[in-house]
């Protein structure tokens, strides 16, 4: 025998090997309503379409397989083996759920969130992790934060009005890295979060007491959900906003005990030069801007004239000697 024919001879044997082994996997689990079914089509079109089922499925044994061991994800996505984004584990691995999952917690593992076989990129709309999917998804363990976050503006718009650049649950909390609500380094990220797509309201806000404060780095003080509410958001004219003329004070006076009605006048966006948004600011700042011009104008055409005068009078007196 010759030396390709050998090599060819070979390297078709491995090659129809390996077909039949997948395709002896699908002898068994290819069965439609079976218990262990596996949609072939899912997998193919997948981002896993080429990848082999014993590259997930470690050590399993040919039929009777015994004990048939989860998946790890990070076999692959934490070392970044075969071009497998890397960052995405790393980032869950220090998130809240990351290290709740080792403590035997409900927290959720890569497959709760993505699935096992029908894994697409984010931009398919089969992805089990659409920016419109997830608030159900993360629902399923945060029942309470959905509920109130699906009757807020944001909410509404993304599940209802299908306005895509709503946020949803991770454009606040971050898709793997989620840290505990109280951390104070989040927070304060945050609010650039939401300055993204509210600046002008993140610029105003930055120019009064509560902004300054927040930006030295301060958690304690006045933040946007502090006084917009976080899940609840609501237009300022919606009655069940916490910012509504019923609830603006109680809202104030939940860090300001001793807070009356015209404390709640206080600006929390003050635009000194948006006329009709701020008529009394604006008419205040025009007039005490040209209050500050007036004293200035009249008081130096008044020192200019008196030096003047001196002058004057001095060469005179000097004239007369
Ligand atoms: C001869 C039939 C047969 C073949 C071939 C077969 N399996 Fe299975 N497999 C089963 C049966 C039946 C089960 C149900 C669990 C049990 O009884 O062990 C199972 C269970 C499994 C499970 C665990 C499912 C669960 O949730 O309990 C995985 C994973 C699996 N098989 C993967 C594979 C892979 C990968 C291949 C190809 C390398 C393969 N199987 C080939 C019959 C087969
Ligand atoms: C990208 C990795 C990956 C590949 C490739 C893969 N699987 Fe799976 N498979 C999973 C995950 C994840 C699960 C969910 C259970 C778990 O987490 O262990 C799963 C579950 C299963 C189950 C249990 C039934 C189910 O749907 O829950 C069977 C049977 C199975 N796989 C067979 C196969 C076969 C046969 C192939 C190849 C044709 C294959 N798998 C390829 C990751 C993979
Ligand atoms: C055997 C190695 C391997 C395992 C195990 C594996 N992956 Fe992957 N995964 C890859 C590779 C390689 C790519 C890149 C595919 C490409 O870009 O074509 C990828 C891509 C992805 C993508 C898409 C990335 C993108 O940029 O769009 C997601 C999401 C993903 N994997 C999730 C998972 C999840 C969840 C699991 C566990 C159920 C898993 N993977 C298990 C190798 C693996
Ligand atoms: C709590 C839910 C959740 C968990 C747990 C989770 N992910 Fe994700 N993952 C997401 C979301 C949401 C996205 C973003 C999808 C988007 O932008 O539409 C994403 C995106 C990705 C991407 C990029 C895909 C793309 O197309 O942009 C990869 C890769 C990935 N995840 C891998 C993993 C791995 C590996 C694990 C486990 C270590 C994991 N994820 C755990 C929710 C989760
Ligand atoms: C607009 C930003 C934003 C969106 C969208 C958002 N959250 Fe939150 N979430 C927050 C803020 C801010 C806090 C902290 C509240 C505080 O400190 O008063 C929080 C707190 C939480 C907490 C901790 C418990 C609590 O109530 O303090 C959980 C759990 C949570 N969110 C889940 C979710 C889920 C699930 C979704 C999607 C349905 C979601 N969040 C959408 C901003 C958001
Ligand atoms: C399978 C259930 C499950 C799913 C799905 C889930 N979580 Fe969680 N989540 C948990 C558990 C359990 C904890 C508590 C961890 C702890 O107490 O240390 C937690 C904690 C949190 C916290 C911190 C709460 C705090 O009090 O500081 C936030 C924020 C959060 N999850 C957001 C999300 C978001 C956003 C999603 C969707 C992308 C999501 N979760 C999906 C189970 C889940
Ligand atoms: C991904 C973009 C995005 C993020 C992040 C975001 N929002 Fe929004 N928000 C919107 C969109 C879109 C609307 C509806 C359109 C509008 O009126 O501006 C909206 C509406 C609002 C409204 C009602 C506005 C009105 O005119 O009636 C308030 C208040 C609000 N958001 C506050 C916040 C706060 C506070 C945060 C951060 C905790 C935040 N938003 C984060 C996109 C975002
Ligand atoms: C001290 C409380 C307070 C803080 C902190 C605050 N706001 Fe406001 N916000 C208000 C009040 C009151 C209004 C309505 C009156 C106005 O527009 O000045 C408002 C109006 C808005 C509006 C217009 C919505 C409407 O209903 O007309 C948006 C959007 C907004 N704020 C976003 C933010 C963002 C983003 C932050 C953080 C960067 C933030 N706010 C911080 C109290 C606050
Ligand atoms: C999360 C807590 C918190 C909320 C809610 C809050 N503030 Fe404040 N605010 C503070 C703190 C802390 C200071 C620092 C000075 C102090 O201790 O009074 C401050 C300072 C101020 C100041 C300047 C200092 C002063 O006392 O004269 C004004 C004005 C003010 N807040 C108005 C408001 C108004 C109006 C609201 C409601 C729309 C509000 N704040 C909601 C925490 C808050």
């Amino acid at each position: 025998m010759n030396l390709p024919l050998l090599i060819t001879t070979i390297a078709f044997l491995l090659l129809s090997s390996h077909a039949s082994a997948k395709e002896d996997c699908y002898d068994c689990h290819g069965q439609q309503g079976g218990r262990t079914y596996v949609n072939k089509d899912a997998l193919v079109q997948s981002v896993h379409g080429k990848i082999a089922c014993d590259k997930c499925h470690l050590n399993i044994a040919p039929y009777p397989h015994g004990t048939v061991s989860k998946v790890n994800c990070g076999i692959c996505h934490f070392l970044g083996r075969d071009g497998a984004p890397k960052e995405q584990a790393a980032e869950y691995k220090l998130s809240v759920h990351g290290l709740a999952a080792g403590k035997g917690t409900m927290a959720p593992t890569c497959q709760t969130c993505h699935g096992g076989h029908a894994i697409y990129r984010s931009a398919d709309p089969r992805s089990s992790t659409s920016r419109e999917k997830i608030p159900a998804l993360c629902g399923r363990c945060h029942a309470a934060e959905l509920g109130v976050y699906e009757k807020s503006i944001h909410g509404t718009l993304l599940l209802k009005n299908n306005v895509s650049s709503a946020p949803t649950c991770f454009d606040c909390h971050m898709e793997h890295r989620i840290p505990s609500a109280s951390e104070a380094k989040w927070k304060l990220s945050l609010v650039s979060k939401c300055g993204t797509c509210h600046p002008e309201e993140m610029d105003t806000y930055h120019k009064t007491y509560h902004g300054k404060v927040t930006r030295l780095g301060y958690t304690t003080i006045a933040m946007c959900w502090d006084c917009h509410g976080s899940h609840d958001i609501l237009p300022q004219n919606d009655p069940a906003s916490t910012l509504s003329s019923k609830n603006l004070l109680s809202t104030c006076a939940k860090c300001h005990p001793g807070a009356t009605e015209s404390f709640t006048k206080f600006y929390a966006h003050a635009e000194e030069t948006n006329r009709a948004k701020y008529p009394v600011l604006y008419y205040t700042f025009l007039f005490m801007t040209l209050l500050l011009i007036g004293t200035f104008a009249f008081f130096l055409t008044h020192t200019f004239l008196w030096a003047y005068r001196a002058l004057k009078e001095r060469i005179q007196k000097k004239g007369g000697m």
